[in-house]
């Protein structure tokens, strides 16, 4: 006791007796953040301002005067765009060395508000800590960088709702070599966010440069319990200090908190919660004797029987793995404990850095964006790169959709670790290419664009689940190779210009395979026939009428067939037309039989007569996928249409009398009439009424000159007729007709501008069925009911739907697919019907804006959008949709008549 009280009251001014030898500032960089001067502040630090190492933020100045600083107004920056994060770039000298980085945040109510921010702040590839100027204002923190880049970014991250993330200061400082990093062999990959660093036994306020070097700043000790001590005489000179890497001051090293015999030195500390935790602890034998002492940390011994020998001075090293306390204890063994410093660190794990690889590949994919997306640094670490998402330090997507990007460059294959990449809408052209590598990848997105070839390399994407193609303009076939992808589930092909059936590779129940509005593609092995851009017709299908409704079956059977066919009048076919049943009779009986020469229903032309009416088929008026038509004069003087069949799509002899006698069955105003057939010579030639008007397409989109103008009213009254026709087939006509191929080409216009269905007269393969076929898909790209097209089950609403198409394109004036414009309007459906719905009617078809009345085009919009609904059990029926079209017409017609705009 004697001993020590000799100690307690010695105390000597530090500065007078240390001498200063570190007066330089090499390596020290203090930026007076949101400052427009140069200063030296009181300890001979020079500040300066920080506008070179930042481009981002605000300066404005806070009434606050800070320890140190020559004016009571110190500048600060803030950063009102919340965004996006916001970094400082602050030059190293010496890499692979360590710094130590300090920042002050000052808020003070700058902004008038009282509002102080909260937001996160990272340093390099680690996001360290969360400030928040609510609870410490101003507020500092202090971290020990390992550096290994010539540039260190500190960044603020804005938090919702945080406000605006704001600093007063930032300072680095060179820290000696190989410096906190005893006892650190558990944490590789770490950086120290500063918890305490306390000047034991010193109460006098903290101590920083040039007392320390390194400018770390030393706090003072809160109390002297139990003892103090401090000592006169010149450590420096008397102490082997070699042993202290850290290099603490000897001024630090000079005073000590000592422990009486009777009871323990105690460090309370609270810490900022769960976390690892390092601490050090500075002892110097400034004592007359060598006292032994155990070291607790939270109540646990972590080194026994320590003995601080007189002139020595050493250090001790801890990490606390996952604690939320902190107190560090000393315990007598023998003579009176001590300890000169400590520290305590939270050890804060450093992100590995992402493949260098990766980091170069990105940054030619942004540069081939001709954008600045903001990506610096690396790719995963603090925050993953906008676009970017990131597993631990790898990139695994990279979502790129809506920028433009032309083409598929070669460092894509470079991003080995993707599973997902998504170049949707990104103008990407030509072929698919240079992704073979990426053998991760479980999502590919290149929808929307205008990608023409398959490549060769999609068939390596060994995990591929989900490939979406929709929307380019890819030609030709789909490759067979597609189907050695076995974890693929989803490919999606719609909207390009694909054709022939799909590989049977992809026919599986795991994958769903889209293949809507293409030129014709799907899994039937039937061929096309690309000739007009249309699917091979045969269109029309025969239901069986349901059983509820007691309406007769119809089957036709042929007869005997003359082998050769030579003359069609030689052919003796029976079509046996099955009768009225009693509904309990289940199976099919002949009952009628009917020799062909005694058709009264329609005129059975010689081949001759068809050359003469034709005038030896001169004017050709149409071109179809089934063959040519030609326009013909009847004797009688009656105008025609003659349609030839190619050879190809000829039907067998029992296929053709089965189509014309249904064709002759079916007689409506709005259905172009049947006028007789030729079947001779290897012909199949199908005449019918002419109808000078043109197509429905002709008018809208053919040669500006041959077309009518066509009105909203004209308009209406044209979706009426056809739907009068739609509606015999499906409801008035015995047996019921899907016409399966409905599209603005095949409604044609008579002279009075009377709209009639044209081209159902292609029958095919009777199925009977009560509420539905299932037969291979066919129609027209652009107008194929997307739910007939993945059930294959036809129904009348299939019509429906192709039908709506027809309706948005009278009320958009353009056609179902284009490929021209923004790929987001290539398809008319998916374009309009968002639009239609709600009510916003700026995609009406310019020339007839400012004519229509808004209740009558609201009509309209309405049941054309939901003609076209994808589940077709939420698509009216025609009925409904003739009733709504009845309706929309008459509203127009009171409108005109009521002195709206006329045309
Ligand atoms: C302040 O620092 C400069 C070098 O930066 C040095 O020349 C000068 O002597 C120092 N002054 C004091 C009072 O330490
Ligand atoms: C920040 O500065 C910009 C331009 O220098 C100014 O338009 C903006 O209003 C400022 N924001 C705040 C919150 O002061
Ligand atoms: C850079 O750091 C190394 C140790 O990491 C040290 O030996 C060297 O002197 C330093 N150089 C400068 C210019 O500070
Ligand atoms: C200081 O201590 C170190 C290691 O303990 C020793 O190698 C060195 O010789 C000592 N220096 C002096 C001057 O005693
Ligand atoms: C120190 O921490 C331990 C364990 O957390 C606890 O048991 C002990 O009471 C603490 N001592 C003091 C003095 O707070
Ligand atoms: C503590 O260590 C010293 C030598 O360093 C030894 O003499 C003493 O017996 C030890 N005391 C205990 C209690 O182990
Ligand atoms: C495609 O990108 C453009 C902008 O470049 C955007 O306006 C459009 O909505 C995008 N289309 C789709 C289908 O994402
Ligand atoms: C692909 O991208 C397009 C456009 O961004 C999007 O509409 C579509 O849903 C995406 N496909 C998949 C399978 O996610």
């Amino acid at each position: 006791m004697e001993l020590l009280r000799c100690y307690i009251l010695w105390f000597l001014i530090l500065s007078g007796i240390i001498e200063v030898g570190f007066s330089d500032q090499d390596g020290f960089l203090s930026l007076s953040c949101g400052g427009t001067m140069s200063y030296v502040d009181s300890s001979n630090i020079s500040w300066i301002p920080d506008g070179a190492y930042i481009n981002a933020g605000n300066m404005t100045t806070v009434d606050f005067y800070l320890e140190g600083s020559s004016s009571s107004r110190l500048p600060v920056r803030f950063f009102p765009d919340s965004l996006v994060s916001k970094c400082y770039r602050l030059p190293i000298k010496n890499v692979s060395s360590l710094v130590l980085v300090r920042t002050q945040f000052v808020y003070k109510n700058y902004d008038g508000l009282y509002k102080p921010p909260a937001f996160s702040v990272s340093l390099g590839r680690a996001m360290t800590t969360t400030v928040n100027l609510a609870n410490t204002d101003p507020w500092t923190e202090e971290f020990t960088w390992p550096v290994d880049k010539d540039t260190l970014s500190l960044c603020f991250h804005s938090t919702p709702g945080g406000g605006y993330p704001v600093i007063s200061s930032l300072e680095i400082r060179p820290l000696p070599q190989g410096a906190y990093s005893s006892g650190l062999a558990d944490f590789p990959s770490k950086l120290l966010r500063k918890s305490y660093r306390i000047n034991s036994g010193y109460i006098d306020g903290s101590l920083r440069y040039p007392i320390d070097q390194y400018d770390r700043i030393w706090d003072a000790d809160k109390d002297f319990s139990p003892y103090h001590v401090s000592i006169g005489f010149d450590i420096q000179n008397n102490f082997n200090l070699s042993n202290l890497k850290e290099t603490p001051p000897i001024a630090i090293l000079q005073t000590a908190r000592v422990l009486a015999r009777w009871a323990d030195l105690t460090y309370n500390l609270p810490i900022d919660g769960l976390g690892d935790y390092y601490v050090v602890l500075y002892f110097a034998g400034i004592l007359p004797v060598s006292p032994s002492f155990d070291v607790l940390i939270n109540g646990e011994v972590v080194q026994s029987n320590y003995t601080v020998n007189r002139w020595d001075a050493n250090s001790l090293f801890f990490t606390m793995r996952g604690i939320n306390s902190l107190n560090i204890t000393l315990k007598s063994i023998s003579y009176y404990p001590l300890i000169n410093a400590l520290e305590v660190y939270e050890i804060l794990e450093i992100p590995s850095e992402t493949s260098s690889t990766t980091v170069s590949a990105l940054q030619v994919i942004q540069q081939s964006t001709g954008l600045d997306l903001g990506w610096q640094d690396d790719p995963c670490s603090p925050k993953s790169w906008e676009h970017i998402g990131c597993e631990g330090n790898l990139v695994t997507s990279l979502v790129l959709s809506s920028l433009k990007m032309r083409s598929i460059s070669p460092t894509f294959g470079d991003l080995l670790d993707l599973k997902i990449l998504d170049l949707s809408n990104t103008s990407l052209a030509g072929e698919i290419q240079y992704l073979g590598s990426l053998q991760n990848l479980e999502k590919l997105n290149l929808s929307f664009n205008q990608l023409t070839s398959f490549g060769s390399e999609l068939e390596d994407l060994m995990n591929l689940q989900v490939l979406d193609l929709q929307n380019n303009s890819l030609l030709g076939i789909v490759p067979d190779s597609l189907g050695e992808l076995k974890g693929l589930h989803l490919l999606n092909l719609e909207n390009n210009k694909l054709q022939g059936p799909l590989p049977q590779s992809l026919n599986r129940e795991s994958l769903e395979v889209r293949a809507s509005g293409n030129l014709c593609l799907s899994f039937s092995t039937l061929s096309c026939n690309d000739i007009s851009g249309m699917i091979e017709t045969p269109q029309v299908t025969i239901l069986a009428p349901s059983k509820h409704k007691g309406h007769k079956h119809i089957a036709v059977v042929l007869g005997a067939i003359g082998g050769t066919a030579l003359a069609f009048a030689l052919i003796s076919v029976s079509v046996l037309l099955l009768t009225r049943r009693k509904k309990s009779e289940g199976s099919s009986k002949p009952s009628v039989g009917m020799d062909i020469r005694n058709w009264n229903a329609a005129k059975v032309f010689s081949y001759k007569e068809i050359k003469a009416a034709t005038n030896n088929f001169k004017e050709a008026v149409g071109r179809g996928s089934f063959g040519s038509v030609y326009f013909g004069k009847l004797p009688d003087g009656k105008s025609v249409a003659v349609k030839v069949r190619f050879d190809k799509t000829q039907l067998g002899a029992e296929s053709f009398i089965n189509e014309v006698t249904l064709l002759s069955q079916i007689r409506h105003q709005s259905l172009v009439s049947f006028e007789g057939f030729c079947h001779e010579s290897k012909q199949q030639i199908l005449v019918y009424e002419y109808l000078p008007g043109g197509s429905l397409s002709d008018n809208l989109y053919g040669a500006k000159s041959k077309r009518i103008t066509l009105s909203w009213v004209r308009r209406l009254k044209i979706a009426v007729d056809a739907a009068k026709g739609l509606d015999y087939l499906h409801n008035g006509s015995d047996p019921r007709i899907i016409h399966r191929d409905v599209k603005s080409s095949n409604i044609l216009l008579d002279s009075e501008m009377n709209a009639k269905v044209s081209d159902f007269g292609l029958s095919k393969q009777m199925t009977r069925a009560e509420t539905h076929v299932t037969t291979a898909v066919k129609g027209t790209a652009g107008y194929l009911d997307p739910e007939y097209y993945s059930t294959r089950q036809l129904t009348e609403k299939s019509d429906v739907y192709s039908f709506g198409v027809v309706l948005l394109e009278l009320i958009c004036g353009r056609e179902p697919l284009t490929h021209s414009g923004s790929p987001d309007s290539y398809n008319l459906v998916l374009w309009a019907k968002p639009y239609l719905q709600a009510g916003a009617f700026e995609i009406v078809d310019e020339s007839i804006k400012g004519t229509f009345d808004g209740e009558s085009m609201r009509r309209a919009a309405l049941i054309a959008s939901r003609s076209v609904e994808r589940d077709a059990l939420r698509r009216p029926n025609i009925a409904q949709v003739l009733a709504e079209l009845k309706e929309a017409y008459s509203i127009q017609l009171s409108y005109l008549a009521s002195g709206g705009f006329i045309n």
